[in-house]
């Protein structure tokens, strides 16, 4: 079950594996560096007990060894823990535990957990953990296991996710529903400042102070199998190709075109005319959901007239950011649980801006924190890579943005035409995925090159940083997204026969500087491929590939010329023997600064 559960959730982060069980009166346990497949391999008959915990590891503090792999225990063996997040105050606590003599074995900071809950322990567990938790400062999601109350597992929730699965008669504890979703669908998710105690026989949640809180279960609704990869060799590609089935829940219940409806349920708590008299919107993420809020922006501004700006999250949070109650602040995260989104959007809130989250996961810290806010509904995203939750993010950025507009100024016939293609997406998006095949026939241009650049104008401009993201973290050939025009101001320099060029040339008002751009790029002699739309004669002899996507309203473009570009990634990546779903060095959710 413990194995299962890893599995489940390698994709959160994979360089080394471990687990341990109470077992005959002592913790059995095995730790290794590698995948859990490996692990597996080396839990034999030592491991049948029924409390456990295990883990699977993405380094902060330390290297990959055996010794730095949860779980972590106290010198004595007798208390097990595993742990996700960061302790900001290590060194000074690790000072602290070796002046006491405590002997610590690995360079985390998890270990200095379990030697001080020794430090406590005095025969009640859960009294022993809870002052041990108050010289902890950070992030931290502990499972703790110990012989002094062998029935006993407790699990810690401050800062990083955990979730809790009520079966029957058997008991759970994640970062993840996914790791037990098999087992039950009746979930507690913890808040932070939470924990709880579970035994063969039921459980309790209370607080770091012990005031027990009362969580009653919730059901989670989508199916076991849409955690399987479901007939398709990576998650990544099936979720590249559910993105029509994924819009379709994101524009359920929010767009109906034959209305004129187009609103979001979760900004009800704000009233129309707040909404009409913002001044300003922020939005702030990390990564492709940062690309989500530069396409975001350029929708609120073209619909909605509303002062936007765009921010890194790891730089908002820092930068004493100017917001108030004048500022809608908006935080876009598909796990939720990004520690720099987190983090600015705590920011935002202690300077009283309004917020809003963007989230993909129910009950997510950032979904909770914001209390405002809308679920993209696009189903559990494994691939590391994020594609599916890009265009769902996207989606309702566009309905944000037609519902502002709609109180604002926007004109009826704008807000139709725009309503009337954003229904028409989905299906849009299926006729693009009918080109992957024409994708794969320009992935021996991609196979051995080391560099490349993508290039798009005005709202394609988001969507040629977030083609080369994707080729970056999955195929690891570096690639760099550029305005079109700004390619003159440096990377021009770049062009060869050896540099590959992805150019978003789309037939809307900037296509012409785009052609022009076209035009220099073939004096230097680089190799063109673009992502052009249907009907266009012109393109095809200038290029040496051109992928077509329907015509649609310009502003809506990105929703249909990201998909080719998320193929030619996967494709490239493919063709190399990369490990698509769990590329080095990363993981699915970054919940550590
Ligand atoms: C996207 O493909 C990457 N996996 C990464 O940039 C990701 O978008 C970023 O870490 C933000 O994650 P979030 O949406 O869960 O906050």
């Amino acid at each position: 079950m413990l194995l299962e559960g890893l599995k489940r959730l390698e994709y959160r982060g994979y360089d080394s594996a471990g687990l341990a069980v109470i077992q005959d009166g002592a913790i059995q346990s095995e730790k290794v560096v590698g995948r859990v497949s490996q692990l597996d391999e080396l839990v034999d008959d030592r491991f049948t007990g029924v409390l456990g915990i295990a883990h699977t590891r993405w380094a902060t503090h330390g290297g990959v060894t055996v010794p730095n792999a949860h779980p972590h225990f106290d010198e004595k063996h007798r208390i097990a823990l595993v742990h996700n997040g960061i302790i900001e105050n290590y060194h000074a606590l690790r000072e602290l535990l070796l002046k006491k003599g405590h002997k610590i074995v690995s360079e985390t900071d998890s270990e200095l957990i379990a030697h001080l809950i020794a430090e406590y322990m005095d025969g009640n567990v859960v009294a022993a953990i809870q002052r041990a938790l108050t010289h902890l400062e950070g992030t931290f999601g502990l499972l703790i296991l110990t012989l002094e109350d062998p029935n006993r597992l407790i699990a810690v929730r401050q800062g990083s996710p955990l979730v809790l699965g009520i079966g029957d008669n058997e008991y759970f504890a994640a970062s993840d529903v996914s790791a037990f979703a098999q087992h039950t669908r009746q979930v507690v998710y913890l808040r932070d400042g939470e924990m709880a105690e579970l035994t063969p026989t039921g459980y309790r949640t209370m607080t770091f102070a012990d005031r027990t809180v009362v969580r009653r279960p919730d059901e989670i609704t989508w199916e076991i199998d849409a955690i399987e990869k479901g007939g398709y060799d990576h998650f990544m590609l099936k979720e590249i190709f559910e993105q029509p089935s994924a819009l379709r829940n994101t524009l359920a219940a929010r767009v109906r075109a034959d209305q004129g409806l187009a609103r979001l349920g979760g900004i009800t708590a704000y009233s129309d005319d707040q909404l009409r008299s913002l001044e300003r919107v922020i939005i702030s993420a990390c990564g492709t959901a940062w690309h989500a809020a530069l396409v975001g922006e350029y929708m609120l501004e073209e619909l909605a007239r509303v002062p936007t700006e765009v921010e890194y999250a790891s730089e908002f949070r820092y930068r004493n950011p100017i917001v108030g109650e004048e500022t809608l602040a908006i935080f876009i995260s598909q796990s939720g649980e990004t520690a720099d989104t987190l983090a600015a959007l705590r920011e935002a809130k202690a300077k009283g801006a309004h917020v809003m989250g963007i989230c993909n996961v129910v009950g997510s810290t950032i979904a909770t924190e914001a209390g405002t806010g809308s679920y993209t509904h696009a189903g559990p995203e494994i691939g590391v890579a994020s594609t599916k939750a890009f265009t769902t993010q996207m989606a309702v950025m566009t309905i944000l943005a037609l519902q502002l507009g709609h109180l604002r100024n926007l004109s009826l016939e704008t807000y139709s035409t725009i309503l009337n293609d954003l229904v028409k997406i989905p299906d849009l998006i299926e006729r693009v995925l009918e080109t992957d095949p024409q994708v794969r026939e320009i992935v021996p241009i991609f196979e051995h090159t080391t560099n490349c650049l993508y290039l798009g104008r005005g709202i394609n401009f988001p969507i040629a940083l977030e083609g080369a993201l994707k080729m970056k973290e999955i195929s690891y050939v570096h690639a760099e997204g550029y305005p079109a025009a700004e390619m003159k101001h440096g990377p021009i320099a770049l062009i060869d026969e050896n540099m590959p060029v992805v150019v978003i040339a789309i037939q809307d008002p900037v296509y012409d500087k785009v052609i022009s751009n076209i035009e220099e790029i073939r004096a230097r002699k680089g190799r063109i491929i673009a992502i052009a739309t249907e009907g266009d004669d012109r393109i095809a002899s200038k290029v040496e590939k051109a992928i077509y996507v329907p015509r649609v309203a310009p502003l809506l473009t990105p929703f249909l010329t990201v998909v080719p570009l998320q193929l030619l990634a996967y494709h490239v990546a493919a063709a190399k023997g990369c490990d698509i779903d769990k590329p080095r060095n990363l993981a699915k959710s970054v919940t550590v600064e």
